[in-house]
Parts: structure tokens; C-alpha cells; sequence
């Protein structure tokens, strides 16, 4: 009969000698010391502790001894297992500081830097109210024109029945620019644009055009020398007053909300005929002061002046080309600056075009 250790084989054991378990314990405890960082630890683990590490190997041949040498060679591997795991748990300690350490360093936030002091930029307030205005006749399959600032004279005025002696001239004050026979001004309303429309293209007209607009006015909190106009013009057949009428309100209320709707006051431009001066229900009030209370947007008047309008004189129609007879159009035409004004309640004129940036960002950044 053979014992269980019969058939033990002492090359099979070599690995449990002094000598070897020593070598074992010390290049585990090298490989331990060199390891830089917690990655480096982690593969030395694996290698010298972990389940096919040569020590682990060697603690499994244990069993395979015969009883009497395995106390010892049981102490050897069990002593070097806890002399490597002793080193690995505290280079484990040593080098997780020092990653705390490097990373404080590293990933240092100084919170005190400032982080954004270039300010986000803002579209104009008068650009976007602009392109929002255009967007509404856009979407009723209007057009939009637009027209050079520095106008022939011919275009300003005489296409549009103001002629040369016509006491409307003085209506509006007028840069002329030099020379004076080359007869430009810079454009004092957006009519020009409906004269141009008209001489380049044939009816159905459908246009609008928002721009710039220049008079020889004082610059104060309610005037500027340069400022905003939006024209709409329409010629086709069979246009009348009533559909004027409709589109401003609903110009109206696509600007200021739902029940905002329009007025008009007999008036004049040499342009149009009949002519009415338009008004705005007060969007605060709703068209209600002075009977509710004075209302500060409207002034208590319960409407607010926002623009002309009127059926295109035939005369215009004639001078820029469009048969009189067979059409007929509208115009109007508001200071979209007035408009930004009462509608943001923006007190003084002078804020819009000083250029300040604090002015625009207040309305945020609308595309
Ligand atoms: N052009 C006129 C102005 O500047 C406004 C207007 C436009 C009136 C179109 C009637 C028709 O005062």
C-alpha cells in the first residue's frame, strides 16, 4: 500500500525551498517598492499575490508535502504571503496619497480667477423687433425690399407726388448731400422703396421693408436724426382700404398679442388717398384709459400714434409705371424705433443708438 505521499516528488516542491520562497518574496517585495503608480501596484498584485502568482502556486503545492515538511515549508510561504501582502496594502496607502496629492496640485481650481469677462455679445434690440416685423408679413407670402440710404431725390419726393414746390416737402427735413446737382438725399421715409418696387417689378406687389431713415431733427430723448422706418406696400387688383385695414391688425396683434388691433384718423400724404394716421390699441390698458385709470404706456389715451397709411395715389401709381386703371394698392409705414420704445418701454431714444451694450443684453440674446 502506498501512503499519500508516496508518490511525492521533490523536484515538484522545489518552489516551497527557503532559497526560492525568499527569491519569491523578494522580487515580489522589488516589484512592490518600483511600482509607481496605483496602476503599476495593480499589475504587481496580479503578478506576485494573485491566484497564478508563483507564490500562490507555491501555497498550493503545500498539500502535496509530506506532513512533517509542511509546517514548515506552510510558515516560509505563509510568512512571505503576509510579508508581500503587508508591503502591497501599505505602497497601496503610499502611493493613493500621493495620487491625492498630485491630483490637489494638478487639478487645482483657483475660484477666485475671473472666468468670463468678455461679455456675450447681443444682437440690436432694433434688428431683431426689424427681422420679428418682417417675419410676419414673411409668413403671409409678403416680400421683403430693400433700398439704398442715400436716394435720389426724384425717388424720396417727386415719385411720390411730392413735387418740387409742394408744401409736404417741408413735412419732412431733409440732408441733402453734395453736390447738390447730383439731387441725393439721404432717404427722410422707406416710400422710396415702394417707387422702386414699383418700377422693377410687375403687380401682385407684396413687399416690405424695414430701414434706416434720416431728418434733420434734434437729438433728444423722444427724436434722433436717424432712425427706423418699416414700409408695406401692395398693389394688385381689386385692393382696398378694408384690407389696409385688416392687415395692420393683424400686424398689431403679431406685434403686441391677441385683441391688439388698429384705428385710423383721417390725414394726409401726397402719396395716398385717402390717408389716415394709424393707431395702436394701448397693449397695457386695452384701448381702457382714462376710464380705468391713466395708463403711463398710452398717456391716458387708450391709443397709441404708430404710424401712416392710405390707399396709393394713382398719380404714384402712374409715375412708377403700374396701370391705374386696372390696379390699386395700399401703404404704410411705422417708426419701428417708436415702436421698440413703447413696447419695451424704453423711456429715453438716445439709449437705442448710443451703443451701449448693457442696453442690448437686457433683451437677451434672441436670434
Ligand atoms: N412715409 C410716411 C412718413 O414717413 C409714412 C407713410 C408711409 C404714410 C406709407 C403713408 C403710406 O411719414
Amino acid at each position: 500500500m502506498s501512503g499519500p505521499n508516496s508518490e511525492y516528488d521533490p523536484v515538484q516542491v522545489t518552489p516551497l525551498d527557503e532559497e526560492h520562497v525568499n527569491a519569491m518574496r523578494e522580487e515580489a517585495l522589488a516589484a512592490i517598492a518600483a511600482a509607481t503608480d496605483l496602476e503599476a501596484l495593480k499589475r504587481v498584485r496580479a503578478e506576485h499575490a494573485g491566484d497564478r502568482s508563483p507564490i500562490a502556486l507555491a501555497n498550493r503545492e503545500i498539500g502535496a508535502l509530506p506532513p512533517q515538511a509542511r509546517k514548515d515549508a506552510g510558515q516560509r510561504v505563509g510568512q512571505a504571503r503576509g510579508l508581500i501582502n503587508q508591503a502591497l496594502a501599505q505602497r497601496q496607502a503610499e502611493l493613493e496619497i500621493e495620487a491625492e496629492a498630485r491630483m490637489l496640485v494638478e487639478e487645482t481650481v483657483d475660484v477666485t480667477l475671473p472666468w468670463d469677462r468678455a461679455t456675450q455679445g447681443a444682437r440690436h434690440p432694433i434688428t431683431t423687433l426689424s427681422e420679428r416685423i418682417a417675419d410676419v408679413f414673411v409668413a403671409m407670402g409678403w416680400e421683403v425690399a430693400e433700398g439704398p440710404l442715400v436716394e435720389a431725390e426724384w425717388l424720396n419726393f417727386d415719385a411720390l407726388n411730392l413735387g418740387p414746390d409742394h408744401p409736404a416737402r417741408t413735412m419732412q427735413d431733409t440732408f441733402w448731400a453734395d453736390p447738390p446737382e447730383d439731387h441725393l438725399v439721404l432717404r427722410t421715409h422707406t416710400s422710396p422703396v415702394q417707387a422702386r418696387t414699383m418700377l422693377t417689378r410687375e403687380p401682385p406687389i407684396y413687399v416690405v421693408c424695414p430701414g434706416r431713415v434720416f431728418r434733420t431733427d434734434e437729438y433728444d430723448a423722444t427724436h434722433s436724426p436717424m432712425f427706423h422706418q418699416v414700409e408695406g406696400l401692395v398693389i394688385d387688383e381689386g385692393i382696398s382700404m378694408a384690407h389696409l385695414k385688416g392687415t395692420l391688425d393683424h400686424f398689431a396683434e403679431s406685434i403686441f398679442g391677441p385683441g391688439i388691433d388698429t384705428r385710423f384718423r383721417p390725414s394726409y400724404f401726397p402719396f395716398t388717398e385717402p390717408s389716415a394716421e394709424v393707431d395702436l390699441r394701448c397693449f397695457v390698458c386695452r384701448g381702457l384709459s382714462p376710464a380705468v385709470d391713466d395708463c403711463r404706456t398710452c398717456k391716458g389715451e387708450g391709443w397709441i400714434e404708430w404710424g401712416g397709411c392710405g390707399v396709393v395715389n394713382p398719380r404714384v401709381l402712374t409715375a412708377c409705371g403700374v396701370d391705374s386703371d386696372r390696379y390699386t394698392g395700399f401703404a404704410f409705414g411705422m417708426g419701428i424705433d417708436r415702436t421698440l420704445m413703447f413696447r419695451h418701454g424704453v423711456a429715453d431714444m438716445r439709449d437705442m443708438f448710443e451703443g451701449d451694450v448693457r442696453f442690448s443684453t437686457a433683451f437677451g440674446s434672441e436670434l
